[in-house]
């Protein structure tokens, strides 16, 4: 049986979470080697089957609750593509990216789902990443409440993007990467949930609107001027950015105890910055190294507590 594979990848947010909700930039880049996948296959049997090796759940469409993802996803595509049927199918979902640890696992399952049975289904023709991004930003907005749209445009184009929020399309620029840039991303290992955080920070700018303005307006300058150190190549500029940007993250209230001293560890151990990435209250930290300083700050991160350590490299763009 012909089967159908598409992959899409993590994602790390190097500058300005939370505050790309409200309008201000943010910079965020692929992980690569932690990607999710689905494979596609005709089935002989009637219905579409959604299996999910690593949850343990294998169920038919018409048995899926409104709060399955994948089931989601199909029901969107039929309905962008207008396709008044479906042929029977199975569709096996798995991913190497923790779920609910700021790495954007829900967003590069929906992107792979989109890639695989789009192009099973003979519809090519409407992949660009574009599209797939748009896609995945619907399903989002079911997960997310008010998803800035970062997330599905990151692992939709897989590159570096610097990113606006705004209307009717939000600003997607890629930039220029001088300098290769060394992140050590290192899970808490407590699972937080996008949505209640955002939620909390939304309830907490109500409150006190001026403050969080303040903040979030900060929190854009960063992004901006951490653009420009990156295009020139100024890692250790770059590296007290993210600093500055855990500091701010710390203000709005989304940092924890473990967050805290993860980063606190990698500058003692000599990282060039370091700060919390995704919603907060859990999940990833990521820490700016250099290639002398990357083993020590590494076995820190392990020896505090770090449940997992990987390293990916942003590549220079010409
Ligand atoms: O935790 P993640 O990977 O879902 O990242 C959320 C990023 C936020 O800025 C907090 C929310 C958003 O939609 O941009």
């Amino acid at each position: 049986m012909p089967k159908t594979i598409a992959t899409a990848p993590g994602k790390i947010i190097l500058f300005g979470e939370h505050a790309v909700v409200y309008g201000q930039p943010a910079i965020a880049a692929p992980v690569s080697q932690v990607r999710a996948t689905a494979v596609i296959q005709n089935s002989p049997t009637p219905g579409i089957r959604l299996i999910a090796p690593d949850l343990g759940s294998n169920i038919l469409l018409s048995d899926a609750n409104a709060n399955d993802a994948v089931a989601a996803v199909v029901v969107q595509l039929q309905s962008a593509a207008q396709l008044q049927e479906l042929p029977d199918l199975t569709i096996t979902v798995s991913s190497q990216i923790p779920i609910a640890s700021g790495l954007g696992s829900g967003a590069a399952i929906t992107a792979a789902v989109i890639r695989a049975l789009a192009t099973h289904l003979g519809l090519s023709h409407l992949l660009s990443d574009e599209w797939v991004s748009d896609q995945t930003y619907e399903i989002e907005k079911i997960h997310h409440g008010t998803p800035s749209g970062i997330d599905n445009t990151v692992v939709a184009y897989e590159r570096p993007v610097y990113f606006v929020r705004q209307q009717p399309r939000n600003r997607i620029e890629p930039f220029t990467v001088a300098q290769p840039l060394r992140l050590l991303v290192a899970d808490t290992g407590i699972r937080s949930n996008t949505k209640d955080v955002v939620g909390d920070v939304r309830r907490q700018w109500q409150q006190d609107t001026a403050t969080f303005d303040t903040i979030f307006a900060e929190c854009g300058r960063i992004a901006n001027t951490a653009r420009k150190a990156i295009e020139k190549g100024n890692v250790i500029h770059i590296g007290q950015l993210m600093t500055e940007n855990h500091i701010l993250l710390q203000k709005m209230t989304v940092s924890e105890p473990t967050l805290d001293e993860l980063v606190a560890v990698a500058l003692a151990a000599g990282a060039l910055g370091a700060k919390l990435s995704g919603a907060g209250r859990g999940g990833n930290m990521i820490a700016l190294v250099d290639e002398e300083r990357e083993p020590s700050v590494y076995d820190a991160l392990l020896s505090v507590k770090a449940k997992n350590v990987l390293t990916t490299i942003i590549h220079p763009t010409n």
